[in-house]
């Protein structure tokens, strides 16, 4: 049977029947706020290209999270700036530092909110890679033990889970091993498994300060042509212990991210990067979008993809507008 019998437009017709057949519906257990954490006190310093995003010291990123739970989101991620940066990026492992602090602090305040830090250190090295160098290449097995050390203070903080994003090999099973050694067996892995050399990390790097300051990262991130290495090296993660697999950036992945989804049937998140953002802002503030049905459509195709899981920078602001939505 066929038209004129069938007739999809039937259902469409009133929002209830919208509402009936609708196949994902997007809700604040999806998302992921993602903050940046820095040094000082009493600082909320705009990021100049990430309009609405800032950075936040210790006592204010607590309210941000207290702000951010209310909203109903059940996790923030937190990504660190040192007071000073180092060749092998050692105050990604210091205990007094911005995120480590921040993690005790809003344990404390919030012990129901899931807190997810980012291993890496970019943000931490002088030359702004994401591992130790030798001879101008980041070494990945010199790497892997500075990765332990920051995922280990993370865990040692109080941790929920912990987020490797630095995309080096064996990085999931040596950070297993360190946290199982030191008593965290029930501390998870978020990997950033399916991480892209994108172009999209842009305006993170500028709120990160995290650029290379030589190079770039397509020797150690992915190939954002290929696709069937993306499930390789989601297997691989999984094999090595990672709890949930991520798929980076969003909008550019959704093909990855359905692979991943089908393939493996492990939960699974989409990262919708800073540069995906700025596009949104950029392009709402100019009239030239309509910005909250752009942004609610985007994170629905994220969801009916096959994410389970939506880190955004949009996140607590759209858990209030589906908060007051459901009344
Ligand atoms: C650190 C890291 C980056 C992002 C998350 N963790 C930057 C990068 O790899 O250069 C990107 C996040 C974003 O763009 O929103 N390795
Ligand atoms: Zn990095």
């Amino acid at each position: 049977m066929s038209f004129p019998q069938h007739r999809l437009r039937r259902l469409r017709r009133t929002e209830s029947l919208r509402r009936m057949i609708r196949e994902v519906t997007l809700t604040a257990d999806d998302l992921v706020q993602p903050l940046f954490v820095c040094p000082g006190s009493s600082i909320r310093k705009p990021i100049d290209s990430m309009p609405g995003q800032f950075h936040f010291s210790v006592d204010m990123v607590i309210e941000e999270a207290k702000r951010v739970y209310l909203s109903g989101i059940p996790a923030v991620l937190l990504f660190g700036l040192p007071e000073s940066k180092d060749a092998l990026g050692s105050g990604g492992w210091d205990p007094e530092a911005p995120v480590q602090q921040a993690v005790r602090g809003i344990r404390a305040a919030l012990p129901e909110l899931t807190i997810i830090t980012d291993v890496c250190l970019c943000e931490y090295t002088d030359h702004g890679h994401c591992g130790a160098l030798h001879d101008k290449t980041v070494d990945n097995d010199a790497t892997l033990d500075l990765l332990c050390r920051v995922a280990l203070s993370h865990a040692e903080a109080g941790a929920d889970l912990v987020a490797p994003s630095d995309m080096m090999d064996g990085r999931v099973g040596a950070i297993r091993k360190v946290l199982d050694d030191a008593g965290f067996s029930e501390v998870g892995i978020l990997a950033y498994s399916a991480k892209q050399a994108s172009a999209y990390y842009g305006p993170f790097r500028e709120a990160a300060e995290s650029a290379p300051q030589f190079g770039d990262r397509r020797g150690y991130q992915m190939d954002p042509a290929n696709a069937v290495e993306a499930l390789r090296e989601v297997r691989l993660d999984i094999e090595e212990g990672a709890d949930i697999v991520m798929v980076k950036p969003g909008i550019s992945c959704l093909d990855i991210l359905y692979r991943v989804k089908q393939t493996f049937g492990y939960p699974t998140a989409s990262y919708q990067v800073s540069g995906e953002y700025a596009m949104i802002e950029a392009a709402a503030q100019r009239g030239w979008i309509d910005r909250k049905r752009v942004i609610l459509e985007t994170l629905t195709a994220f969801k009916r993809a096959g994410a389970d899981i939506i880190i955004t920078y949009h996140a607590a602001e759209v858990a209030g507008w589906l908060q007051t939505e459901r009344g």
